[in-house]
């Protein structure tokens, strides 16, 4: 059975295949969106979809943000250049130091603003090197840190597939309650934080990145006072401690910065996507010795260019000022009651082994059955694409979780509405209704 896509949908297919690369596609259903409002995306022909990916949080501020997209047009209307690099303009400046603001941390530090969270981890894992004079780089297993250099050489997603990886990194399992590397999860962090003491000892290591959740990895949650021990670790043995908050940093878990939950203070923090509200824009926010120098050594034309960071300035405040942050505690806490409730409904307890997440960086882990809890790639690759059919936008991670990720905008009925759109395609997916012939052509990751 063939799945009848809109004529107009089909189109463009036909001619992106023809002209954009493979090389940054990562396909997942036939998504064609022509406009954008809030959690809406638009279809040639008219279609509404409920963006539950909010493009894989680069929208959490909603598509079409009126407070951006203001600050957007009067930069765009009289730009005071069209970069940082060589020029100092207002904005420039009051982004950097509202970032300094909102990010606890040592008292000397400087900003890096570049364009996106490949880029700011990049830079500063280079600076780490750099400017400690040591070489090696400890990371997590299935991590996402970057698609370019060393920030992809550092991601365990990227090495186990496709990249090799950055020379001096080393991988360590990210502790993972529901699918534990060591039998349970207790010995699990143990192991974990004996690995990185371990490679601490052998000495030479400048930094260690780590993301709060681990998004693109399966949307894992490390138990608490996991991250606490590790920046302990990190700070015993003078190693830089990175936190990655590009995915669901600002607002998103239900705290400003998802590293409080641990009740840490990284010595550097990387973010972009939704810093943008929308535009590129990435920045890091670290200490001097590190971010300063050498001087022109991490250039790129357009970072810091002042549209970009008139758009971070207002995302910024809008986050702040409507207080986005308990928006994202209490529509996700909402969307989780309610699947709960649907799951019973549509009787797919079989197939969901794990629902998990902080905010609204909540995940669905889809399983084969609940005695093994294995992996049911296939169940998620069709659930997607089914709820794409429904008119939900949702994307898996590692696999088979459905990665719920919204924008921190999003309304109640919209999460009504989205949540049983999900419910339904877990169903109708189990139940066969989308094909092996359907799918073929969406490898996703
Ligand atoms: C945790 C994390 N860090 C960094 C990146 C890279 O960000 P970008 O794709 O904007 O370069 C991503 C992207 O998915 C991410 O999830």
């Amino acid at each position: 059975m063939a799945t009848s896509i809109n004529p107009l949908v089909q189109d463009f297919l036909t001619r992106d295949a023809a002209s954009v690369a493979g090389v940054e596609k990562l396909r997942f259903f036939p998504l064609v969106a022509e406009s954008g409002n809030g959690t809406i995306l638009v279809e040639p022909g008219g279609r509404e979809l409920l963006d539950f990916s909010s493009s894989w949080t680069a929208g959490g501020l909603g598509y079409g943000n009126p407070i951006v997209t203001k600050a957007i047009i009067e930069a765009a209307t009289n730009p005071p250049g069209f970069g940082g690099i060589s020029a100092i303009h207002p904005d420039l400046v009051k982004l950097a130091e509202l970032l300094l603001e909102i990010v606890p941390g040592e008292s000397n530090r400087r900003v890096y603003i570049g364009n996106t969270g490949s880029d700011a981890n990049d830079v500063v894992l280079r600076a780490c090197r750099v400017n400690t004079g040591k070489s090696r780089v400890i990371t997590f297993e299935n991590s996402y840190h970057g698609g370019v250099g060393f920030a992809m050489g550092v991601s365990g997603v990227h090495v186990g597939t496709n990249a090799t990886a950055a020379e001096g990194a080393t991988f360590v399992p990210y502790p993972d309650s529901f699918r534990p590397h060591l039998g349970n999860i207790a010995d699990s962090v143990a192991d974990s934080l004996q690995r990185i003491q371990r490679e601490f000892e052998l000495g030479d290591v400048a930094c260690l990145i780590m993301e709060p959740i681990q998004s693109d990895g399966g949307l894992i949650v490390p138990p608490l006072g996991f991250m606490k021990a590790v920046v302990g670790l990190c700070k015993e043995y003078e190693v830089l401690f990175i936190c990655d908050e590009v995915k669901v940093g600002l607002g998103r878990t239900g705290l400003l910065h998802a590293f409080q939950r641990d009740e840490v203070v990284p010595d550097i923090v990387t973010f972009g996507k939704m810093l943008g509200g929308g535009l590129p824009l990435s920045a890091a926010v670290g200490p001097a010795r590190i971010l300063d120098g050498p001087t022109g050594s991490a250039l790129m034309t357009a970072a810091g260019n002042p549209i970009c960071v008139a758009a971070g300035i207002a995302a910024l405040e809008v986050i702040i000022s409507q207080d986005l942050t308990s928006q994202a505690e209490t529509a996700g806490q909402r969307i989780r009651e309610l699947f709960d409730q649907k799951v019973i409904e549509l009787d797919i307890s079989d197939v969901v082994g794990d629902v998990r997440g902080h905010g609204l960086a909540i995940g669905i882990d889809l399983v084969t059955d609940r005695a093994t809890n294995n992996r049911n790639n296939d169940l998620a690759r069709k659930t997607v694409y089914r709820a794409w059919e429904l008119g939900v936008v949702v994307y898996y991670v590692g696999a088979n979780v459905l990665e719920v990720t919204p924008p921190l905008t999003i309304q109640a009925h919209e999460i009504e509405h989205g949540v049983q759109i999900i419910a339904q395609a877990i169903a109708d997916a189990k139940a066969g209704l989308v094909t092996d012939e359907m799918v073929a052509a969406f490898t996703g990751w």
